[in-house]
């Protein structure tokens, strides 16, 4: 994990946020590759639901909304976890933090901090929803949350969407946005933020058809995972137990990933029955009601959730694409990310900066960079600066040698075989679609 976190920021995928300040506790920033990489999650994720499926609309709720939603939907009351805090040091600690050792609250309940016995208070509730204040007064009645799930924004829209789409169940709203926990032990870099991004997909289905819904889903979900390229034997699922189940949800899986410090979950898929319209029903005072004017039935439609964090899939790309491999006698880190994935599509180099090369290999790039995120890079040798692309994952590597100005062909190095292939200058947007679209 040293070896990532230093490749990101190195490379310009992740840095720590306001670093010049010390950093913010567990807030990142991405960087010129790593918005690349995440906005390729992102879109891939939207077009396989919103675009390539007829039975799923989009949407972009606000991330402030009435304070009432976060009523009706459980998270004041249950969206908890139970801390404990240190008298001696002041320290605050999960209530199961396994380091803690004896009982909290009692003569032998020992801080892991500062080791003192019977110095640790009894567990008490601490809600994980960021508040700030709306409008110009700072008072309990201007209280709003920041958002800790995206899926409120979708049940409150829900019967909006329906009326304007004409669609009607079993349909989903899918929405990719920011969400916010005061986490308290975060951590693992990008694996648990405070601040981080959700693709979430809300699916609206008859009451008594959830379960096959919901097992449609969760294996759907693991398919599109492979299909980023995501080696299968780190994929897995896990069934929530009885005592794991968020409040909302009556079955649950997650989708885990093998990552250097363990099996964790990056994608729950959630059978949430009917508690959250029922719940938004009853706090609004507005029926939520699906009317089936052909059968002449009316119901409030279960929902089948597939959850997803864009930043842990980003990191799981980062993890499962990290490779070292020895080539003749050096050692060569390369992120092997999927090409429709990878931040840039291809790098191009002049061999020397003179003999016209320089002048050919900048035509080349700016008739790539329209159509595909490129990079220009005349600096170093040309094995330091293969590596360089090696390390931003970049799929393939265009040199522009003597040869070229005299035939305009140029070489393309493949990232992964190491193979060069010559190739007309005029034939390689064609050259590299074909490449780019497995
Ligand atoms: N709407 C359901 C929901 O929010 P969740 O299991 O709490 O369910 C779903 O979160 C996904 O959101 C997780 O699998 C993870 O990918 C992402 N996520 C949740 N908390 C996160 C955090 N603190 N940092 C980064 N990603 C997080």
């Amino acid at each position: 994990m040293d070896k990532l976190v230093s490749l990101a920021k190195r490379r310009g995928f992740v840095f720590q946020s306001s670093e010049i300040y010390g950093g913010l506790g567990s807030v990142w920033d991405y960087g010129p590759l790593g918005v690349e990489l995440k906005k390729n999650v992102k879109e891939r994720w939207w077009r396989s639901m919103v675009h390539e499926r007829e039975d799923i609309e989009g949407l972009d709720a606000a991330i402030l909304m009435h304070p009432k939603v976060w009523e009706a939907s459980g998270h004041v009351s249950g969206f908890t976890d139970p801390l404990v805090d240190c008298k001696h040091c002041k320290n605050r600690f999960r209530a199961d933090d396994p380091r803690i050792k004896g009982t909290p609250g009692q003569p032998d309940g020992q801080c892991p901090a500062c080791g003192t016995k019977g110095n640790l208070t009894a567990p008490r509730q601490f809600n994980l929803m960021f508040k700030t204040f709306m409008g110009p007064v700072e008072e309990s009645a201007a209280v709003v949350y920041l958002r800790p799930e995206t899926a409120q924004g979708i049940y409150v829209n829900y019967l909006n969407v329906l009326q304007s789409s004409r669609q009607k169940p079993p349909f989903g709203i899918a929405q990719i946005g920011k969400a916010f926990r005061n986490e308290i032990t975060p951590g693992n870099f990008t694996f648990r933020t405070r601040e981080f991004e959700q693709m979430e997909m809300q699916f609206f289905v008859k009451p008594g058809t959830e379960d096959e819904w919901f097992e449609f889903w969760r294996h759907e979900r693991m398919k599109w995972h492979a299909a980023l390229g995501v080696r299968p034997e780190k994929l897995r699922f896990h069934q929530h137990g009885k005592d794991e189940l968020a409040h909302y949800a009556k079955d649950a899986y997650d989708i885990e990933y093998e990552f250097p410090f363990g099996w964790q979950e990056f994608e729950g898929i959630h059978n949430r029955t009917n508690f959250d319209l029922t719940r938004h029903q009853e706090y609004s005072g507005k029926k939520l009601e699906y009317v089936d004017t052909v059968n002449n039935e009316r119901y409030v439609p279960f929902v089948v959730e597939t959850s997803l964090g864009a930043d842990r899939t980003a990191l799981v790309l980062m993890c499962d694409a990290y490779h070292e491999e020895e080539v003749e006698g050096e050692k060569r880190v390369v992120m092997k990310f999927q090409p429709s994935l990878a931040p840039l599509k291809a790098a191009v180099f002049p061999l020397v900066n003179k003999d016209g090369m320089p002048e050919l290999a900048r035509r080349i790039y700016d008739g790539l960079r329209g159509r595909f995120n490129a990079f220009y890079d005349d600096g170093g040798s040309i094995g330091r600066r293969y590596r360089r692309q090696d390390e931003a994952g970049t799929p393939f590597g265009i040199t522009i040698d003597g040869q070229s100005t005299q035939d305009q062909t140029v070489t393309v190095r493949d990232r992964d075989t190491l193979q060069q292939v010559r190739v007309a200058a005029d034939g390689l947007e064609a050259y590299l679609e074909e490449k780019l679209a497995h």
